[in-house]
């Protein structure tokens, strides 16, 4: 139990491959923070770093008070989980969950408590004498999240462990590790690169790309309030609409088509570095009717695609393709049918093109708790 902060941290691989580039992040004792961005972007390194499997080329690492940034991960008291959760073989579940414990000449009775409590926790107790590979992928990992918990760590460390899972049991293994989490009060660092795995199972997000952090919120605070463009599109799914536009008076023009600003949206639209903007709207915030209306575009449908939960419209405007969403049955459309459809003004997000930022939320990287 304590918080993890990041400052100014950068890592950089021979020959020069500037991976982590002056991360600052607080990372509060009992939080669970999820670390998501694109393949590449960092996120494994970051974490390596938290664990002392890589050192800083500069920065500090602190684990509450602590300055660990030169210790070994053994002195870290960290317990990190795989993607490949690479279990002894030959160990049969109890050995292999009290091997660390076994390393550091535990006392047998308390090695014994402590396999049985996070059996217990993990509704493994009846697997103890069985071998991995008598044992199924979810099972596997949940003794690989039992390796961890016997040890008591201060901080867990996680980098993409339901990938190799399939979706049914990666949904049933996320509420595990939260349900987890929350009972055992530790810290937690979560690696993912899917966008949904962070906004299901986070207290808050960390939003990192090409070595930068981009943001850092809750789950609500990046959907509603995305700090950029990156973040904007990165979150929600599907992914966000962005229309190149130019501000004319106190309206935006797409091609031939007016969209009228409210005051507040003008002054802020008005802090742009020119003329040129990216107006942004989400594909669930879209309404699309067959008749036309005031305020409303006309628009030709492209693609529907139904999708069990939801039905995703793609149509054309303005010569680009869009997205929006709808629930199912709200709206049947086919390919080349007219429809007419509008943006409520107060979701809308415009950002500036030479800077990527969010004129309508300008809000910091990360707020001071
Ligand atoms: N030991 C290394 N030497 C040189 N470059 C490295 C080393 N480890 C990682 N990199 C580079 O650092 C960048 C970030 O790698 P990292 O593994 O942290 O990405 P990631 O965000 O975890 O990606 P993924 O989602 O694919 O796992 C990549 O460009 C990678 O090639
Ligand atoms: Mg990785």
């Amino acid at each position: 139990m304590v918080s993890v902060k990041l400052e100014k941290v950068n890592k950089i691989f021979a020959p020069n491959v500037h991976v982590l580039k002056d991360l600052d992040l607080n990372i509060q004792d009992k939080e669970f923070m999820v670390l998501v961005g694109p393949s590449g972007c960092g996120k494994s390194t970051c974490l390596n770093i938290i664990a002392g499997l890589e050192l800083v080329t500069d920065g500090k690492i602190m684990f509450g008070d602590a300055d660990v940034t030169e210790l070994p991960p053994k002195e870290r008291n960290l317990a990190m989980v795989f993607q490949s959760y690479a279990l002894y073989p030959h160990m049969d579940v109890r050995k292999n969950m009290s091997f660390a414990l076994r390393l550091a000449k535990k006392d047998p009775e308390y090695i014994e408590e402590m396999v049985q409590k996070a059996a217990n926790i993990l509704d493994i107790s009846d697997l103890l004498e069985r071998k991995p590979k008598e044992l199924s992928g979810g099972q596997r990992q949940r003794v690989a999240l039992g390796r961890c918990i016997v040890r008591d760590p201060s901080v867990f460390l996680f980098d993409e462990p339901l990938s190799n899972l399939d979706a049914k049991l990666r949904s049933q293994m996320r509420g595990e590790i939260i349900k987890l989490q929350k009972r055992l009060k530790t810290t937690l660092v979560y690696v993912t690169h899917d966008q949904v795995e962070a906004m299901s199972m986070a207290d808050r997000i960390t939003i990192l790309n090409d070595g930068c952090i981009q943001q850092v919120g809750t789950p609500s605070e990046v959907y509603d309030s995305p700090r950029n463009k990156f973040v904007a599109g990165f979150i929600g799914s599907p992914t966000m609409n962005f229309i190149e536009c130019v501000k004319d008076g106190k309206t935006l023009k797409f091609g031939d088509n007016i969209l009228k600003l409210t005051e507040a949206l003008n002054d802020k639209s008005s802090k742009a570095s020119s003329e040129n903007l990216v107006f942004g709207f989400r594909p669930e915030h879209t309404k699309i009717t067959s008749k036309p209306h005031e305020g409303a575009y006309k628009v030709t449908i492209n693609v529907v695609e139904y999708l069990g939960a939801q039905t995703v419209i793609s149509f054309e405007f303005s010569g680009k393709i869009f997205a929006m969403a709808v629930s199912p049955g709200f709206y049947s459309a086919n390919m080349g049918d007219t429809a007419y459809i509008s943006f409520p003004i107060e979701k809308a997000h415009i950002f500036d093109p030479e800077t990527n930022l969010n004129l309508v939320h300008d809000v910091a990287i990360q707020k001071i708790l």
